[in-house]
């Protein structure tokens, strides 16, 4: 096993997100990437394990039973890019399968460096396998990732945990074409999603009673106190959790409780709030099986198959591009 950091650069610019966000006319907005400094990663963690937010052990239990199967749909070689990889928990099972039939090279994509160090520790004892991540956005390590692949071997990215939907709808759609452009026919995509379940469901994976998700969510605007000298009152600002039915999805929104002005002096940027006024930090839309297969072709893929668990409804899905 062999870990290395291929690239390291500036991922976004924080003031930049801020300033597009914050000013923007209607409802104020702050992109979920924002969350994941090194304590945002480590909330995210933390959420993972809580006993209502059931998505990742429905899509680690989905990993561990049939990963042997996901290999066997794949061409061979193939080099694995894991787009936003954050622990890399669930990533094991398949790495192992593969690397009982090959060696097997690993590229977390990833732009938290401490998820990355974290995935890196989490893998690091998996024979044959030699990891080299990227600090990046997504596009940008698979970009690389495609660049320098040797002329025989395939790719299989991978993209769990249904991060694919902090996209809405229609850039979900562009992103996964953005991502196929990038892959030769007959490269892979292994795509979680979740899916649909009644709302109360949804609304205490995302308003947990012990308020790991709410310090999540505020940890947003402690971040921008630390990095950008703001002075954000945390108690002046509530975690709100809501389902929009008309989206089908969960919105994470930030509420002021009352009429207030902020400074981002790093942003040069003075706001204010009116009394429960929100920000919206992050959506996370759910989904149906024949919506992915349709998300697919629109993207050019074809699903070669689907991966379901029945405790937490949770799908994921092989794509192969066309
Ligand atoms: C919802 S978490 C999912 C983590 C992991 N894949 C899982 O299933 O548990 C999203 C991860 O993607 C990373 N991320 C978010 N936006 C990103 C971007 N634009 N480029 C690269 N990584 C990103 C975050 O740092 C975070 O670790």
């Amino acid at each position: 096993m062999i870990t290395e950091t291929l690239a390291s650069r500036a991922t976004y610019s924080l003031v930049q997100e801020v300033r597009a966000g914050l000013l923007k006319t209607g409802q104020k907005e702050l992109p979920a990437k924002c969350f994941y400094d090194d304590v945002g990663s480590a909330l995210f963690e933390a959420i993972c394990h809580l006993p209502e937010y059931g998505l990742t052990r429905a899509d680690e239990r989905i990993m561990r039973r049939y990963s042997e199967a996901m290999v066997s749909h794949l061409a061979a070689p193939v080099v694995v890019a894991e787009l936003g990889c954050g622990s890399g928990r669930k990533t094991r099972w398949i790495l192992e399968a593969l690397s009982r039939r090959q060696p097997v090279v690993y590229h977390p994509i990833e732009i938290s460096a401490s998820a990355l160090a974290t995935c890196r520790r989490e893998l690091d004892d998996i024979d044959s396998l030699r990891i080299a991540g990227f600090e990046s956005e997504y596009l940008d390590g698979l970009l690389h990732v495609a660049a320098h692949r040797p002329v025989h071997q395939h790719i299989l990215v991978l993209f769990l945990g249904s991060t694919i939907g902090n996209f809405d709808r229609p850039a979900g759609i562009r992103f996964l074409q953005q991502v196929r452009r990038i892959l030769r026919p007959g490269d892979a995509l292994l795509l979680g999603t979740d899916l649909e379940k009644p709302v109360s469901q949804l609304i205490a994976a995302y308003d947990d009673s012990l308020g790991v998700t709410a310090a999540f969510n505020l940890n947003v605007l402690a971040r921008l106190n630390r990095e950008l000298d703001a002075d954000f009152r945390l108690d002046q600002f509530r975690h709100l959790a809501r389902y929009n039915y008309h989206e089908r999805r969960i919105e994470m929104h930030l509420l002021s409780t009352l009429e207030q002005t902020v400074t981002v002096p790093a942003a040069e940027l003075m706001v204010t709030f009116r009394a429960g006024e929100t920000i919206w930090t992050e959506s996370s839309h759910k989904y149906n099986l024949p919506e992915v297969r349709q998300l697919a072709q629109q993207s050019g893929f074809r699903c070669e198959n689907q991966w379901l668990d029945e405790e937490w409804p949770f799908a994921e899905s092989l794509l192969i591009a066309q």
